[in-house]
């Protein structure tokens, strides 16, 4: 499986996913800068993913910050950290972990070095459980498929978007390992096309069938028949199940449930905002316009185009059939099944 995001001694190594799929390469970022960089640029993305980068971006700042400035520093990394995307709550959940962690060796009176080696240690510790969470969303998720499902996915939920195994293809990864042979339809997800560069290719290199759609077929497809289910990440659910996730999911559910099929939202606990009560308080990240007039660099639009990008929907709880998570799968009435959830992780 494909290394997402790695810590060195070099520095945090992310394979570059603004690159592929046409290069394989990977970028070492050598300080927190560098790593808030990166997760603005989409060096590295999706919800999982910049939480783990952002608790290695913690790291690294503490261990090159000034031994008698340090919780000055810490607010300063964490701050920059915090300002470079706005709502994939995962961000905010990483930084808050690494914050605790190093509050807590402060005032145990550990000295400068301990509270370095610790906070490397934490992040490490974010990462490889992500990977374990993702293994067990891919296990309740699969229960929900049916033997040869074809299944169609939106954006990138997958090992790229997260620590490993991924959330939405977590639950793909487990189908098949359970004996399901089920199918990919990916939408491209336009405009950074995360589906056609990111989906496909992660999917082909663990030979799973995909078949690449672009975002307006998704209908067409919806109503053939042909689709079993629906299964996407998140970037933040609020208390009462409605969902943000990538731009586009939100007519991909509204089509789904008007050709009954299901849509099912595979996300780890981390990716829960029970201090929001509905979706209408998620901040959505609006992105460069020119992300939308260029495609991979290349203008598509008539210069001097005014154009919005909007980075993220909120998809109504009505829409979803349920929501997957490492803990179990919550159904509608969503306050409560996801609360019970959330008691069950702290627990
Ligand atoms: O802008 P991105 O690529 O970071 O958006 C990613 C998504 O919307 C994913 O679907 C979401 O983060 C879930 S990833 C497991």
């Amino acid at each position: 499986m494909v290394k997402t995001i790695e810590w060195t001694p070099g520095g945090v190594v992310m394979i570059d996913q603004t690159r592929l799929p046409a290069e394989e390469t990977y970028v070492t970022c050598k300080d927190y800068r560098e790593v808030a960089d990166a997760i603005r640029g989409m060096v590295i993305r999706g919800a999982p993913a910049i939480g783990v980068a952002a608790a290695m971006g913690v790291a690294i700042g503490v261990a090159q910050a000034a031994a008698d400035n340090l919780d000055a520093e810490m607010e300063e990394i964490c701050a920059t950290l915090a300002a470079t995307r706005p709502t994939a709550v995962n961000l905010f959940w990483g930084i808050e972990r690494m914050k605790k962690r190093y509050q807590a060796l402060r005032s145990s009176g550990a000295d400068v070095d301990a509270i370095r080696e610790e906070l490397a240690a934490e992040a490490q510790r974010v990462l490889d459980e992500d990977i374990a969470i993702n293994r067990g969303i891919g296990l309740h998720g699969a229960a929900l498929l049916s033997e040869g499902a074809q299944v169609m996915t939106h954006c990138n939920a997958g090992a790229l978007a997260t620590g490993g195994y991924g959330t939405a293809l977590g639950v793909i990864r487990a189908a098949i390992e359970g004996g399901n042979s089920v199918a990919v339809f990916a939408n491209e997800t336009r405009p950074f096309l995360q589906g056609a560069r990111l989906t496909v290719w992660e999917l082909q290199q663990d030979n799973i069938p995909v078949t690449l759609l672009t975002d307006n077929m998704a209908g067409h497809l919806l109503h053939s028949g042909k689709i079993g289910a629906v299964v996407v990440g998140a970037d933040r659910i609020a208390g009462n199940g409605d969902v943000a996730n990538k731009i586009g999911t939100y007519s991909v559910a509204v089509l789904a449930k008007e050709n009954g099929v299901p849509f099912y939202v595979a996300a780890p606990i981390s990716t829960l905002d029970l201090s929001l009560a509905s979706g209408d308080e998620i901040p959505i990240e609006e992105r460069d316009p020119a992300e939308v007039t260029r495609l991979q660099g290349v203008q598509v639009a008539p210069l001097g185009t005014t154009a919005m990008h909007p980075a993220f929907d909120v998809t109504p709880n009505r829409y979803v059939s349920a929501i997957i998570t490492e803990h179990g799968v919550a159904r509608t009435p969503y306050v409560e099944s996801l609360r019970e959830l959330a008691v069950k992780s702290s627990a």
